[in-house]
C-alpha cells in the first residue's frame, strides 16, 4: 500500500538568515527523507514557510528602520533564496502572514474556545512604567530561572534550551529602556494543557519503539513535570488578532499560531492547485486515510512540537474535526561552528554566499548530513568539511566513478564492456550492491542519515577495492573479458549509488547518471530500480569529475578568516561600549585566534612589485617610525579615479610570479583581468564570489607577461590583507562615489 506523509521542516523565523544549524537540524534531513519517499513511490508532501510573527520581528524590524511587514517581506525572500540554493525541495513554501494562515490560526482559537481548552484568565504580567506598555516576552529579560544564565528572554533561555514564563526570571529588565518592570493584571487567554495531561502520556507511550530516545527523554520529562496552561495571548500589535470582540489589541502568541503553519500552507497549496479540499487527505485521519504527520525540527522546538501542537490537534479532535497526530518528531541536537555556537552578531559564523560561490551544494549537503546531530550535539568545521569532500566523497566516489568511465572510452569504445564470469569478489560485491538499496532506505527511514551514507560510502569502497584486486587497467590486453568484466561489474555498483545517493547529493548523482548513459532526472527514478543492471553495449556519457577536491590553502584561509572576523567583531563591540578607552585598554583577539595570529605571523610580509600604487598606499610598517606622507595630489586628481563595484569571478596564481593573482573581475560593463599582488594573503578560491572595488580606468600595463586592465583595491599592512570591499551586497557595476 502507497503511504501517506506529510513532511514538515520548523517554519524558520523570519528574523535574519539561516545557518547551518538550521539546516542541519530540520531541513536538510526532512530533504533527503523526502526525496528517498518519493523515489519509493510514497506519496509525500513537504511543506515549510516563514514563520513571521513574534516579539524578535518587531524589535529587529524596528532596528532595522522597517515596518514588521517590510522586514518579513525582505527575510521571506532571503530565507528562500537559501534553501533554493541548497536544493531542498519543498513542494510548498508560505508564510504566517498570508490570509489564509490568519483564518485557520483563528478557526483553531475558535474551536478550542468552545471545546473549553482554552479560556480567559487574567494575571499580573510585566508592565514598563517608562515605556507605558506590557512588555511580551522577549522584551523582557533576565537571568535564567533554570541555569542561572544571564540573557534569559521571557519566553526562553537560549542557554539551556528551557521554556520559561517571564515571571520566573531572576532581575528582570525592560528590554526596551532597562528599567525594572512592575507587574499589572491584564486578560489574557490560556490553553490548559493539563487537561491533555493524560491524553499525551498515552499518546506518547505508545510511541517508545519509534522514536527518537533524546526526544522521547525531553518530552517525558516535560510530562513528568505536569502539564499546566500557558498563556497563547500577546498585547502587541503584530501578530493573528483574537478573534472576539473585547480582544482588540490582543494577538496569538507565535508559538501557538506558528505550527498552525503548516496546516494553513498545506490548504494554501492545494487551493492553488485548484484542489481545495485535498488538503484534508494530509491532516484527517479516517478509517480509510492515515496519513503520517512528520515533523523535522531542532532541539529547541521539541515542547511545541511534541507536546502543544499535538494538543492543540487533540482537542480539535475533540470536537470531531479529525486532525491526525504527528507519527514521529525527528528532532535533531545542537550543531556547532568549530566548537562554538553559530553566532552571527560574534562573527563566529559562515556567510552562506560566499559559500555557495566557493564549494558546491553537493559537498555541503554531503558534509552536513554526515556531520548531523542526530543524537547528540556536532559542529561543523572547516577541516571536516574538506576532508568529507576530499576523502570520501572526492576519492571514493568521484575519482572511482571517472576513473571506470574514463578507461571505458579509452579501451572499450566509450560503452559499458560485456559481462563475464565475475569471480568470487565480483560476485560478493554485486550481493552487497542488490542488498544497498534496502539498508540504506532502511537508514533513511528511521532518520539515521549517517549510517545510510556510511552504507552508501561501504559500497564505493568496496567498488574500488574490487577494483584494486582485479587490476582491469593491466589485464585489458592480456584478458580483455576478464578486464571488461571488472568495468561491468563497477558500472552496475555506480548505477546503484547514483540512485541511493541521489537524496544526499542530487546534483553529482544526476551527473554520474549522465555518466553511465542513462536518461532523465535520476531523482525520478524508482528507488528499487537502483538494481536494474546496465545494459552492455551501452552508450556511456563524458567522463566528469563530480566532486571537486578542495585545496588546504583554501580551508586555511577560511579558517583564518573566521577568527578574524569574529576578533574584529570583538574588538567592534568593546570599542563601542568602552569609548574613549586607550589602546592599551583595547580587548586582545578572541583566544581561540592564536593559533592562526602564529600561523600568520610566520608569513613572510608581502612583497609588492606588481600592485606599486596599493603598495605605495599601505606600505609594511617595518620601522617604528611613520613613513613621511607623499607628495600631496589634488582633489581634480583624486575625482578621476573611476571607482567601481565588481565581482571576482575567476581567481588563479600567475605562476612563477611571488604574489601575483589573475582575477576574472565583473564590473557590470564587462568583464576585466586584472592582476593583483595579493597571492600571498589571499588563496585564490576564497576570492571567487567576493564583491571588490576596481579602479576601472587605470593605464593597462603587462605584469609577467599578461595585460592588467584595471586595479583592485586590495593590498596589505605587514602580513595582514587589506581589501576595500562594500559594506553589503552591492550592484555590480556600480559606481562608488
Ligand atoms: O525556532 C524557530 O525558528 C521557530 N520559528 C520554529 C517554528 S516551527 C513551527 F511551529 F512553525
Ligand atoms: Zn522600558
Amino acid at each position: 500500500m502507497t503511504e501517506r506523509y506529510l513532511v514538515t521542516s520548523a517554519l524558520p523565523y523570519a528574523n535574519g538568515a539561516i545557518h547551518f544549524g538550521h539546516i542541519v537540524g530540520a531541513y536538510l534531513p526532512a530533504d533527503i527523507f523526502v526525496r528517498y519517499q518519493r523515489m519509493v513511490g510514497s506519496d509525500v508532501l513537504f511543506i515549510c514557510g516563514t514563520d513571521e510573527h513574534g516579539v524578535p520581528i518587531t524589535i529587529n524590524a524596528e532596528k532595522a528602520g522597517l515596518t514588521p511587514q517590510a522586514f518579513v517581506d525582505r527575510n521571506h525572500e532571503l530565507i528562500k533564496g537559501i534553501f533554493e540554493k541548497i536544493r531542498i525541495s519543498f513542494d510548498h513554501f508560505s508564510r504566517t502572514t498570508r490570509k489564509v494562515h490568519y483564518d485557520v490560526s483563528q478557526e483553531f482559537f475558535t474551536v478550542l474556545l468552545k471545546q473549553g481548552f482554552i479560556a480567559e484568565g487574567s494575571e499580573p504580567q510585566f508592565y514598563c512604567p517608562n515605556d507605558k506598555r506590557f512588555l511580551a516576552d522577549r522584551y523582557v529579560e533576565g537571568e535564567c530561572p533554570n541555569c542561572g544564565a544571564s540573557g534569559a528572554r521571557g519566553d526562553e533561555c537560549p542557554k539551556c534550551g528551557s521554556w520559561l514564563d517571564p515571571k520566573t526570571l531572576k532581575n528582570p529588565r525592560c528590554k526596551l529602556c532597562g528599567a525594572t518592570p512592575e507587574a499589572r493584571e491584564t486578560v489574557q487567554w490560556y490553553l490548559h494543557l493539563e487537561k491533555f495531561q493524560f491524553e499525551l502520556e498515552q499518546w506518547i507511550a505508545s510511541k517508545n519503539e519509534r522514536w527518537k530516545p533524546n526526544v522521547l527523554r525531553f518530552v517525558r520529562g516535560l510530562l513528568a513535570e505536569g502539564l499546566h496552561e500557558r498563556s497563547i495571548s500577546r498585547d502587541l500589535a503584530w501578530g493573528v488578532p483574537i478573534p472576539l470582540p473585547n480582544a482588540e489589541g490582543k494577538v496569538l502568541y507565535v508559538w501557538f499560531d506558528a505550527p498552525i503553519g503548516y496546516v494553513s500552507a498545506t490548504k494554501e497549496w492545494f487551493a492553488s492547485n485548484g484542489q481545495p479540499e485535498r488538503w484534508k487527505d494530509y491532516w484527517f485521519e479516517t478509517a480509510t486515510n492515515k496519513p503520517k504527520l512528520i515533523h523535522f525540527i531542532g532541539k529547541d522546538n521539541i515542547p511545541f512540537h511534541a507536546i502543544v501542537f499535538p494538543a492543540m490537534l487533540m482537542g480539535m479532535k475533540h470536537a470531531g474535526i479529525p486532525y491526525v497526530l504527528p507519527e514521529n518528531v525527528p528532532a535533531n541536537e545542537f550543531f556547532n561552528l568549530e566548537g562554538r555556537k553559530f553566532n552571527k552578531s560574534e562573527g563566529w559564523d559562515i556567510d552562506l554566499e560566499a559559500f555557495f560561490a566557493r564549494y558546491s551544494v553537493d559537498s555541503l549537503r554531503y558534509a552536513l548530513a554526515a556531520l548531523s546531530p542526530e543524537t547528540a550535539d556536532s559542529e561543523f568545521t572547516w577541516k571536516g568539511f574538506q576532508a568529507r569532500n576530499n576523502s570520501e566523497l572526492a576519492d571514493v566516489v568521484g575519482n572511482l566513478a571517472s576513473r571506470v568511465v574514463s578507461f571505458c572510452h579509452a579501451h572499450f569504445d566509450g560503452k559499458v564492456p560485456a559481462f563475464g564470469d565475475p569471480g568470487a569478489f565480483g560476485k560478493q560485491l554485486l550481493d552487497e550492491r542488490d542488498k544497498a538499496p534496502r539498508l540504506i532506505g532502511s537508514w533513511i527511514q528511521r532518520f539515521e542519515l549517517r549510517n545510510a551514507l556510511q552504507e552508501w560510502l561501504h559500497l564505493a569502497r568496496l567498488t574500488n577495492k574490487y577494483l584494486e584486486e582485479t587490476q582491469p587497467w593491466t589485464k585489458r590486453k592480456t584478458d580483455a573479458l576478464a578486464s571488461g568484466t571488472s568495468l561491468h561489474v563497477a558500472l552496475r555498483a555506480l548505477r546503484t549509488l547514483a540512485i541511493t545517493g541521489a537524496p544526499f547529493v542530487p546534483d553529482g548523482m544526476q551527473r554520474l547518471w549522465f555518466m553511465l548513459g542513462q536518461r532523465g532526472p535520476v531523482e525520478k527514478q524508482p528507488w528499487d530500480d537502483a538494481i536494474v543492471q546496465i545494459q552492455p553495449g551501452t552508450r556511456l556519457g563524458p567522463a566528469d569529475v563530480l566532486f571537486p577536491k578542495i585545496d588546504d590553502a583554501v580551508i586555511d584561509e577560511e579558517i583564518r578568516l573566521l577568527h578574524v572576523r569574529a576578533a574584529a567583531k570583538t574588538s567592534e563591540v568593546a570599542a563601542r561600549t568602552q569609548p574613549g578607552a586607550p589602546a592599551s585598554a583595547r580587548p586582545r583577539p578572541a583566544p581561540d585566534s592564536t593559533r592562526h595570529e602564529h600561523e600568520e605571523g610566520a608569513r613572510k610580509p608581502m612583497e609588492s612589485e606588481q600592485n606599486p600604487a596599493v603598495a605605495a598606499a599601505t606600505a609594511p610598517p617595518v620601522s617604528p617610525a611613520f613613513a613621511p606622507i607623499k607628495e600631496q595630489i589634488d582633489y581634480e586628481l583624486f575625482s578621476k579615479l573611476d571607482l567601481r563595484v565588481g565581482r571576482i569571478l575567476e581567481a588563479e596564481v600567475v605562476p612563477k610570479s611571488k604574489n601575483l593573482l589573475r582575477l576574472k573581475v565583473d564590473i557590470g560593463i564587462e568583464t576585466r583581468q586584472v592582476l593583483a599582488g595579493i597571492s600571498q594573503c589571499y588563496a585564490p578560491a576564497s576570492l571567487i564570489g567576493r564583491q571588490v572595488v576596481v579602479l576601472a580606468n587605470l593605464q593597462p600595463r603587462k605584469l609577467m607577461g599578461l595585460e592588467s586592465q584595471g586595479m583592485v583595491l586590495a593590498g596589505h599592512l605587514g602580513d595582514a590583507a587589506v581589501i576595500l570591499v562594500p559594506e553589503k551586497e552591492a550592484t555590480v557595476g556600480g559606481i562608488v562615489k
